[in-house]
């Protein structure tokens, strides 16, 4: 790099020579600016007045020169700041402009670019399940209806034929709202813990026939293990017309379960109670693991449907005639109607429908476990 050399002589010709120089690097410094990082250091080196290449000049040249040349390296010193002024200013030009058009040509659109992709969320599997069940009742004629979630006493045990004290109150492990003591018993509010109390809802809304089924959340004072959360979803159905049976019930939930997993598997209704229903069954599907043997192969049994080759999967029945007398005015007289009732777990069916075997992965928000439903 160029550095101001002690003049020897101050002749004419050393001077020229000498000055053709310094003009000579400062030009060619001058190319290599290209940003105003290195404009600032260009100009700095000529013009900083602390040991700038000019302030250089004016020690090493002009103040050492002797009295009868001054004046001639005075008038050349002041050319050459004037020269060198005028390099500088062009670099700052070129930097200043060459960094506009830089950027001009980094903010031009391409429109020729894809688009920044969002990625699109996807339904919830529970929702998902949800939608599906809802789906497959609806496209057999069903209506769908919905319920609060706080509920009283009345809605969700009373008129679902709980007496008050009822120990079949206790299977229902409920999270009742605080300070309720001084309203009437069937007044008291509760987290609902089942979709069930909008069954007596629906009646009271609409008179006979009704076909509805009621998707929700529902909540109990359960510990949240792999298979029990204290909130969870389900959906509930009722349908009351003239002339409903057993047969219906069968006939429906069957079509529903092969819908739902497939038409291989079977239904079998399996005695149980509910308050509500009378005669009361369990539906389970077979094993569409091991298809209903219980076992994978000859050393393994399937522990899906733990070894019995059957899956438990949702409550039902036929509207016991003590719940109609809950909405008797409102045209449902049990000698004259009849119609059936059930509720299933959505989780439940989401997770033997994909294979889940923890019932809290559906609550924690891991989007590594959401994107496989994707
Ligand atoms: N409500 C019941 C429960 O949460 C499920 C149920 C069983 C609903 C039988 C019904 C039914 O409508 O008929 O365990």
């Amino acid at each position: 790099m160029y550095a101001l050399p002690q003049l020897n002589d101050y002749s004419p010709a050393t001077l020229d020579r000498a000055a053709a120089e310094l003009v000579s690097a400062c030009g060619s410094e001058a190319q290599q600016v290209n940003s105003d990082a290195t404009y600032k250091a260009f100009r700095d080196r000529w013009l900083a007045r602390k040991n700038g290449i000019l302030t250089q000049v004016n020690d090493l040249w002009l103040k050492a020169a002797p009295r009868e040349a001054k004046k001639d390296v005075g008038a050349r010193v002041n050319a050459l700041k004037v020269k060198v002024e005028e390099t500088v200013a062009v670099a700052e030009q070129r930097a200043k402009g060459g960094t506009a058009a830089a950027r001009a040509s980094a903010e031009r659109v391409d429109v020729t670019l894809p688009g920044i992709r969002r990625p699109i969320g996807v339904e919830h599997p529970v929702t998902r399940t949800m939608n599906e069940i809802v789906a497959v009742f609806k496209a057999m004629g069903y209506s769908v209806g919905e319920g609060p979630e706080i509920e009283t006493d009345y809605y969700n045990f009373e008129s679902l034929n709980f007496p008050p004290n009822h120990p079949a109150r206790d299977t229902q492990d409920t999270i009742f709202i605080a300070g309720q003591e001084s309203k009437p018993q069937r007044d008291r509010l509760l987290l609902r813990t089942h979709t069930s109390p909008v069954q007596i809802r629906s009646m009271e809304r609409q008179p006979p026939p009704v076909r509805i089924v009621i998707p929700g959340k529902v909540h109990r004072n359960d510990a949240a293990d792999a298979s029990h959360s204290p909130i969870f979803h389900q959906v509930e159905g009722l349908a009351v017309d003239t002339n409903i049976t057993f047969c219906d019930l069968k006939g429906t939930l069957d079509h529903a379960m092969k819908s739902l997993f497939g038409s291989s598997v079977k239904t079998r209704f399996y005695p149980s109670f509910f308050p509500f229903t009378e005669p009361s069954a369990d539906v389970q599907i077979s094993c569409f693991k091991c298809g209903g043997t219980g076992r994978l192969n000859a050393n393994e049994g399937c522990r899906l449907c733990k070894y019995s080759g059957w899956i438990e999967l949702l409550g039902c029945g036929m509207v016991d005639p003590n719940v109609y007398g809950f909405v008797k005015e409102n045209g449902y007289d049990p000698d004259k109607i009849s119609g059936f009732a059930f509720g299933m777990g959505v989780e439940r069916i989401a997770m033997l429908k994909y294979g889940i075997d923890d019932i809290q992965l559906f609550y924690h928000g891991d989007v590594r476990f959401l994107e496989q439903f994707a």
